[in-house]
């Protein structure tokens, strides 16, 4: 027993005294390892009477026990001054210019970021809704007549059906469904973009199976056909950074009323597309007065509130403005054309230093 104490008392003694880890998981070992003093000190339990057992036993495990508690209490503290010291000594001063950086902002979340600024600044804010869609948000509620072509199998990807549901969920073909939402969700006055990926059996120079959409959607209760041609004309100027000449064209979809697409001026320069003026049309956006039926399966009243929505490809828009030739190339994840028409990204778009 008093050997237990004065073993106690050194092996102690020299826990405290230990300055770093190293020493101290020397001293560890030395004392609770497999041939440790304290180990061997229980190794001599087996020579022990019963009687001798039932004392020293319990005396062993608990010297074993504390000298345990004391080497995981120093080693704390040695770690936390360890950590102390480093960060009194290290400094980084954060407001230093990075170095070197690689990799760029692909630019269909460049021109995304392009549109929001615009459209916040015409007091837009930015709604979402997911890529796997309903019949009822991507097609009913939006006024498709049962049948219609666009259901079908030819331009939209059905999921597997789930089991227990009857309902084969789609892949949104437009970013339109998220108008449904938000009127069902909110309250007009509305005034929303909702940018997003949008989903089409269809693949070419021109088309891509995956491709994104920006969606406008504006309600209130004076809302006329003034104010969305007086939106596109502006967003479209601030976005090719120069006078663009447009013209609305009629045209149809089931969930507006009267619709058009409007179309840029343009002209070829060589291989390049310059838009804003020249003797060529080309389409850039579908839109329209949001159609009663429409207000209607949201649970607005046609005879209190009117708006106006718009549909554009990103891609499409990115492609003029950028002068990218093949739209396959956007996502076809290639670091050399990435490292080509990829975009800074630190820095932001925003109106008051210019947009890209
Ligand atoms: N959803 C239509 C499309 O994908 C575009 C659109 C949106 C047209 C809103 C009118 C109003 O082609």
């Amino acid at each position: 027993m008093a050997d237990i104490k004065s073993v106690k008392t050194k092996i102690a003694a020299q826990i405290e005294a230990a300055t770093d880890l190293q020493t101290l998981d020397d001293i560890r070992v030395s004392a609770l390892g497999k041939k440790g003093e304290v180990s061997l000190m229980m190794r001599e339990l087996g020579k022990m009477s019963v009687e001798e057992k039932k004392v020293m036993g319990p005396a062993l495990n608990g010297l074993k026990n504390d000298l345990n508690a004391l080497v995981d209490a120093k080693k704390s503290d040695l770690e936390n001054a360890a950590l102390e010291a480093a960060l009194s000594s290290e400094t980084m001063d954060m407001s230093l210019p990075v170095l070197r950086h690689q990799g760029t902002l692909h630019p269909v979340p460049q021109v995304m970021e392009e549109m929001a600024v615009i459209f916040s600044d015409m007091g837009f804010s930015v709604a979402e809704g997911p890529d796997i869609e309903d019949d009822f948000h991507n097609f009913t509620a939006l006024n498709f007549p049962p049948g219609h072509p666009a259901r079908d199998m030819h331009d939209t990807f059905f999921m597997s059906a789930i089991e227990g549901e009857e309902e084969k969920k789609v892949l949104r073909t437009h970013t339109s469904p998220v108008q449904i939402r938000t009127m069902i969700n909110q309250k007009p006055p509305i005034r929303i973009i909702a940018p997003g990926r949008t989903y089409r059996c269809d693949s070419d120079q021109t088309h891509t199976p995956m491709f994104h959409q920006v969606e406008g959607l504006v309600i209130d209760k004076d809302i006329h056909m003034g104010h969305l041609k007086g939106v596109l004309m502006d967003f479209i100027s601030a976005f090719f950074e120069t006078d663009v000449d447009v013209q609305f064209r009629p045209h149809h979809f089931p969930f507006t009323e009267p619709s058009a697409e409007m179309d840029v001026r343009y002209e070829r320069d060589g291989a390049a597309i310059k838009i804003g003026q020249g003797d060529k049309w080309m389409e850039i956006l579908g839109c329209g007065m949001v159609h009663p039926n429409v207000l209607r399966a949201c649970g607005l009243d046609p005879d209190e509130y009117q708006g106006f929505a718009f549909g554009m490809g990103v891609d499409r828009l990115a492609m003029l403005k950028y002068g990218m030739p093949d739209l396959r190339d956007m996502f076809a994840a290639d670091t050399r054309w990435l490292g080509h028409y990829g975009f800074d990204p630190l820095l932001q778009a925003n109106l008051a230093t210019g947009l890209s």
